[in-house]
């Protein structure tokens, strides 16, 4: 017969084992629902309303979530810098899925003067989904924050860009998705604003900024019926990543965009994609932050001589 001190250890031992292999058994089935479930059963983004306004529209990733809302049924609005580009993809979904467009021509740089004129063309439109896709890098190469180019403009231009654009223009959208009780916010956030990413510290910084903002805000507004999804993508082929090759690990934009929003309904945070999700999954066991974040690994670590602009083979 075993001691009492060893019984309680055993009973101990036991829940800690079925804990944690509920644990495990629970985000098997999140990953289940988000990633293959949501493949063969989709919302039907339509019942958010008849407008999917989207930032950064004119390339990468925002380029393809307004090709493929267009592509699911909505009018699009599309909010980005160049009037050319913006025109020419205006033209292109309403050829190629027969919806309306309207373009907003601004600079997310020059900080909170635009979006009065944002607020006046969106007027009287019903907007159902927003996707805060509008961000900027500062450097085509993993850098020292004291190594950041052109820093004193740069910095404000990151934050402008990145940061206030994301609740500038959800204060826009958002009084008229409550008052009808529905509505879908994408924030585009990024795998490096999950874990603090040295060497990006600006860029990963403003990244989980979007994170907190789109849980908090989810928290406070999924009872009056809106959805705040974060979308916490790995490496996409877009400009940013001076169109790298697509394989198992960096998806094409477009494919990114579809699998992304086959999630929604399914999870308020997503890395957007299986292969994205496995990698993070894969990253945090392999690199934990203690090693990640020593100056050993910093000053060693293989994406330092990594540069962008020379390894990525450009379209
Ligand atoms: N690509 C990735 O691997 C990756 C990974 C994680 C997260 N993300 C995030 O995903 C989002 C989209 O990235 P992406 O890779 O698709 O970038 P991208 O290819 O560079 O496209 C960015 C889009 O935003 C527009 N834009 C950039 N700066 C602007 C400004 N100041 N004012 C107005 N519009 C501006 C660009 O317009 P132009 O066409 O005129 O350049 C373009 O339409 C970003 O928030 C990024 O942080 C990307």
């Amino acid at each position: 017969k075993l001691p009492v001190s060893d019984s309680m250890l055993a009973i101990f031992g036991g829940f800690t084992v079925v804990f944690h292999l509920l644990k495990l058994a629970w985000k098997c089935w999140c990953g289940f629902r988000q990633f293959v479930w949501s493949e063969l059963w989709h919302v039907d983004l339509r019942t958010y309303g008849q407008w999917a306004v989207v930032t950064g529209a004119t390339s990468g990733i925002g380029k393809a979530y307004a090709s493929e809302l267009a592509r699911r049924g909505l009018d699009v609005v599309l909010v980005s810098r160049s009037d050319d580009k913006l025109q020419i993809i205006a033209k292109e979904i309403e050829d190629q899925y027969g919806r309306k467009t309207r373009t907003i021509q601004v600079d997310f740089t020059d900080g909170q003067s635009i979006y009065p004129a944002i607020a006046e063309e969106l007027q009287g439109l019903e907007i159902g989904i927003l996707v805060n896709n509008v961000g900027m890098a500062y450097s085509d190469h993993f850098a020292y924050f004291l190594e950041i180019p052109d820093a004193e403009q740069k910095i404000t231009q990151v934050v402008n860009c990145n940061m206030l654009s994301v609740p500038q223009m959800t204060r826009l959208v958002l009084p008229g998705m409550v008052e009808r009780g529905t509505g879908l916010i994408i924030n585009i956030s990024s795998e490096a604003g999950v874990r603090p990413q040295p060497l990006l510290s600006l860029y990963s910084a403003t990244k989980i900024f979007v994170t907190y903002f789109s849980q908090c805000l989810h928290a406070e507004y999924k009872s009056k019926g809106i959805i705040v999804q974060c979308v916490a993508p790995f490496m996409v082929s877009t400009n940013m990543t001076k169109n790298v090759s697509v394989n198992c690990f960096v998806k094409s934009s477009s494919t990114f965009a579809s699998e992304a929003l086959n999630t929604v309904g399914h999870s308020s945070y997503t890395s957007g994609c299986l292969s994205h999700a496995l990698q993070a999954t894969a990253l945090a066991i392999l690199l934990p932050d203690w090693f990640r974040m020593s100056p050993f690994f910093i000053r060693n670590q293989p994406f330092q001589a990594f540069s962008l602009t020379e390894n990525y083979n450009s379209k």
